[in-house]
């Protein structure tokens, strides 16, 4: 799909994934997308609207009228769009209004960093590299607590648990790309990590396979 490196990081909620990929991203120099923004703008644009999420025909309307500049909606990184999020990611319809604008930044010359639920397995399945990122969902819950705690959000630790339990559940039993490591995937388990290193551990594996990469392309 393109000549660059591509690297896919997946992984469910505040399981870092995020800070993996823009890590990876400054460090090879490549362009990163994080796609939970694509679903959480659709939520958000539903809810301003007042439409019902739970409409297949609406979302996917909404998804296919989506446009870059959207993404840099700060309401987008709230509680609030998250749950909303995950809850038009459910229909086929918005999975396959995004698809054009995944492949079109997955397929850059330059190559490209995208961070999701599904781009090892569904939207870049021969990317060169695939991570999949995970911690425990008590240390996920404690990481995005105190992520919003500093975005000036009031809410509890337990309230973000729970949000992560739901999220889990609803991303992992739905019918349409259900969240899953891809099987060529590495898994890489960050419970017991910081952030940095975590950053070192996913550099490591991106070596390896892209050493694989360049000898076979
Ligand atoms: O940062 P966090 O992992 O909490 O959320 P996100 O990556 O912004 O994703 C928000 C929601 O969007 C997820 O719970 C998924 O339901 C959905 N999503 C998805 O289905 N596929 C993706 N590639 C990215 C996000």
């Amino acid at each position: 799909m393109s000549a660059g490196l591509v690297i896919a990081v997946d992984g469910p909620a505040a399981s870092g994934k995020g800070t993996i990929a823009a890590g990876l991203g400054a460090h090879y120099r490549l362009p990163v997308l994080d796609t939970g923004l694509l679903y959480r703008a659709v939520g958000v644009l539903m809810r301003r609207l007042d439409e019902d999420l739970d409409d297949a025909g609406l979302a996917g309307a909404a998804a296919a009228r989506l446009t870059a500049d959207q993404l840099r909606d700060p309401a987008l990184r709230t509680r609030a769009a998250g749950e909303l999020a995950s809850r038009v990611a459910v229909h086929a319809k918005v999975r396959g209004a995004l698809l054009d604008f995944q492949h079109a930044f997955a397929g850059q010359a330059s190559g490209a960093v995208l961070d999701g639920r599904d781009i090892g397995t569904v939207i870049v399945p021969d990317a060169a590299a695939k991570l999949y990122v995970t911690a425990t969902p008590e240390v996920r819950a404690k990481r995005r607590w105190t992520q919003l705690i500093a975005q000036g959000e009031a809410v509890t630790y337990d309230d973000v648990l729970a949000d992560i339990r739901t999220r889990d559940a609803r991303d992992g039993g739905r019918d349409t790309a259900p969240m899953r490591p891809a099987d060529d995937a590495v898994l890489l388990d960050t419970t017991e990590m910081t952030i940095e290193q975590a950053a070192d551990a996913a550099r490591r594996i991106v070596e390896a396979a892209r050493a694989r990469w360049i000898t076979t392309s």
